[in-house]
């Protein structure tokens, strides 16, 4: 029985694997968090390694502060590019197949048309370029890594903007949400199920590694993502658009980074939900409906 390891267990695509792996009896899940598992600590993977053999390493685990990375520069360097430079390394040693996640924050945003793998990537903010950094260093010490880029991530587990959204239309009558920003938001349970796919098919005898972009499909800012929550809740709050320049934050954000994921539907044959589809989804296990 193959045995896959998925790190940052607490996190939200790490709980959507979770609920997942109970329809894939045919593989051993393990599931550390970052107190059982800290991914920095070379000594404690290594031994992690020795006592387990482990077929596939996901790596759910990063310093996702986006804009707390701006005072914490090497801590999200540490988490976001080190440790998985060593996670890359010790997967090389023990013959596991890799698969990073990473962020369209690795690009300016400065395209406006859906950016593709290979363009050119210049991040923002501390976030984006300890992840990008990440990227370069998984995929220079071990070519057969795969990264799955994506975007906008939001779960029924951890904190997200739906979250945040559901909450502030309970406590306010009015909010303002920034609408120059484009993106595609992504159901982590779907992004869940497409790691599966990879899996299964390199369990088949396919191989996959470099870079893959995968969001759930469609545009959106995120105003018009809060409206379509609201939509979803019948609530009265009022939502005000306002552009970036009125919602200041320590980091920097890109205006578009909207993801081409034609390579990912060539390599895998899948149809990727509407983002409205999935969050319809996301909404109703939040409301326990
Ligand atoms: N969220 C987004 O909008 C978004 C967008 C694009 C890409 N991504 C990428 O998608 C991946 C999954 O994101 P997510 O939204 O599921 O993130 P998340 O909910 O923030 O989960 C990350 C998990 O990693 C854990 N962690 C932090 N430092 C660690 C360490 N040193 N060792 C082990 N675990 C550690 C965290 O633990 P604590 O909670 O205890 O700190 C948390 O449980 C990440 O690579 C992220 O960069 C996310």
């Amino acid at each position: 029985m193959a045995t896959i390891l998925v790190t940052g267990a607490n996190g939200q695509l790490a709980n959507e694997l979770k609920v997942l792996s109970a329809g894939f009896p045919q593989y051993q899940f393990l599931f550390t968090t970052k107190d059982e598992l800290p991914i920095e600590n070379t000594a404690a993977l290594t031994s992690f390694f020795e006592k387990n053999k482990i077929d596939y390493l996901i790596n759910c685990a990063a310093y996702t502060a986006v804009d707390k990375a701006e005072s914490e520069k090497e801590k999200a360097f540490l988490i976001n590019a080190v440790a998985v430079a060593n996670l890359a390394n010790i997967c090389s040693i023990y013959q596991t197949k890799l698969i990073h996640i990473s962020t369209d924050y690795v690009y300016d945003g400065s395209a406006n048309v859906p950016l593709k793998e290979e363009g050119k990537t210049a991040p923002l903010n501390i976030y984006g370029a300890s992840k990008l950094k990440g990227e370069e260093l998984a995929l220079e010490k071990n070519s057969s890594t795969l990264i799955i880029r994506t975007s906008w991530v939001y779960s029924s587990f951890g904190n997200n903007f739906v979250k945040t959204m559901m909450r502030l239309f309970k406590e306010k009558s009015e909010i303002s949400v920034v609408d120059d920003q484009f993106g595609s938001p992504t159901y982590a349970a779907d992004i869940a199920g497409v790691i599966m796919k990879f899996i299964e098919e390199t369990k088949q005898g396919k191989s996959f590694s470099g870079i893959v972009n995968y969001s759930n499909s469609g545009v959106t800012t995120w105003y018009e993502f809060a409206e379509e929550i609201k939509l979803l809740l019948n609530s009265n709050c009022k939502i005000n658009a306002i552009p970036t320049a009125a919602y200041p934050t320590p980091a920097k954000r890109p205006l578009y980074s909207v993801l081409d994921t034609s390579k990912i539907k060539k390599l895998l044959e899948v149809e990727i939900p509407d983002w409205k589809e999935s969050l319809k989804k996301c909404v109703g296990i939040l409301n326990g409906d």
